[in-house]
């Protein structure tokens, strides 16, 4: 098929980074379930490992079932290039390890999922890196941490757990006047309601585990690259932009170009840290992908009628989502996610935490999961899991209060949804 009958969402997340099997003509993609592939002859393997010719080696590197839904969600997000990673978590990191090194810093939001709060202070402490956590609704706050060492900025686009949307264009811009990268998790957004790189961002990470897969089956991850951030003009990020002495010194830009960042995820990447996604979970992921935007078109239909359903609820003290026109994020959310800002967000009740742990045991379609993004919808306390390991203050900077629950509403009918919360709300 060719690029032009290629243009729209709904038609590339069906079609991009696949065609008929050459070998077969299945038309879905197969499940490539090997970790090796022979070598025509000593020439051909030389030439793979020296970077001239592009094919397949081991599959901790590439896999061809991987290799499809990598350039599937590059498509879908507008990329030149990426990776998948064997889960969100993996992706975050292998996003930063070309550009960091001992003594080096990142910026990143206070609104950040909790697992991502708890890596990027513990687990950076022992690779030398640090992180700098500023409100991203203060352009000044982020430009003011910037340091000498800093190599990345990072939020997320519609932030865990409030689905609070960042101002992306005002944070590129100060990312652009600072020469350093916007790393964005896209994860609970998705490209159908914003892509991050058309804002200015440069790397976009996923946890493809949520609304990517949608189904709740399989964890993994993902990478996009812009392909547009020079590497070589500052000096900052020498593993990219120097001889590599992991890689029989290769200079990935020089060599590479737009595609530098890519080929040293594979290369460096995923060969050293071995975070490689499986050829299963790319197929689950493969499957869940093409149904991407109607899952998201109603998604967001059913988080405005639950959200403005439970706002007007007496039990309720507030709902923070910013698709309501009370919520201080409704403009930014409106102009950065024209589609709608997702159908993540929390709700404060006025019988605090004690409420707040009833109406979890009440609901009885909702599933009390450590998850977000299924069909299914999803309720959870985060104060007490996903962001139990941050301090009160993080808790509240980050929308994660003791006093408010998380839902991640389903694709199911909205009017059982707000039966269901209706009578668990009653039993209070
Ligand atoms: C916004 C966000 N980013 C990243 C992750 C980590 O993803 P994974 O669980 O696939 O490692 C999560 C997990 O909940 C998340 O919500």
């Amino acid at each position: 098929m060719s690029d032009a009958q290629m243009n729209g969402f709904d038609t590339l997340q069906v079609h991009a980074g696949t065609a008929p099997d050459p070998a077969t003509g299945a038309r879905q993609v197969p499940i490539y379930q090997t970790t090796s592939y022979v070598f025509k002859d000593a020439d051909h393997a030389a030439r793979l490992f020296n970077l001239e010719e592009v094919g397949y080696i081991y599959s901790r590197l590439t896999n061809p079932t991987v290799g499809a839904l990598a350039d599937r969600i590059v498509a879908l997000e507008g990329g030149a290039g990426g990776v998948c990673t064997s889960s969100g978590h993996a992706a975050q990191i292998m996003a930063l390890y070309p550009l960091m090194a001992p003594g080096r810093n990142i910026v990143a939001s206070t609104r950040l999922y909790g697992g991502t709060y708890t890596q990027f202070t513990q687990v950076f402490k022992r690779f030398g890196w640090s992180c700098t956590f500023v409100d991203f609704d203060d352009p000044a706050a982020i430009e003011a941490a910037i340091d000498e060492d800093t190599r990345a900025i990072f939020c997320e686009s519609l932030a865990n757990p409030v689905g609070y949307p960042i101002d992306l264009e005002a944070v590129a811009k100060v990312a652009d006047k600072a020469g350093l990268p916007l790393v964005v998790d896209n994860t609970s957004a998705t490209p159908y309601l914003c892509r991050p790189i058309d804002h200015g961002a440069t790397l976009v990470v996923h946890s493809t585990t949520k609304y990517l897969t949608g189904n709740g089956t399989v964890t993994g991850g993902a990478i996009v690259d812009s392909g547009k951030f020079d590497w070589s003009a500052s000096g900052k990020f020498p593993s990219l932009s120097e001889p590599e002495p992991a890689y029989h010194g290769v200079n990935f830009h020089g060599a590479l170009g737009a595609m530098a960042f890519t080929f040293h995820s594979i290369a460096i990447g995923l060969r050293d840290l071995g975070m490689t996604m499986n050829p299963q979970a790319a197929h689950y992921t493969l499957m869940g992908i093409e149904t991407l935007s109607l899952r998201m078109r109603k998604h967001v239909e059913n988080a405005q009628k639950v959200a403005e359903w439970l706002e007007a609820h007496d039990k309720v003290d507030k709902v923070n989502y910013a698709g309501l026109k009370s919520s201080p994020a409704h403009e930014v959310g409106k102009r950065i996610f024209p589609r709608g800002t997702g159908a993540l967000f929390t709700v404060a009740l006025k019988g605090g935490y004690e409420d707040c742990v009833k109406l979890v045991s009440n609901l009885k379609l909702f599933s009390h999961v450590a998850n977000l993004g299924d069909t299914r919808s999803l309720i959870i306390h985060s104060a007490s899991t996903t962001h139990r390991q941050l301090t009160d203050e993080q808790r509240e900077a980050a929308g994660a209060g003791n006093n408010v629950v998380r839902l991640s509403i389903g694709i199911e009918d909205a009017d059982d949804i707000i039966a269901d919360l209706d009578q668990a709300l009653a039993a209070l």
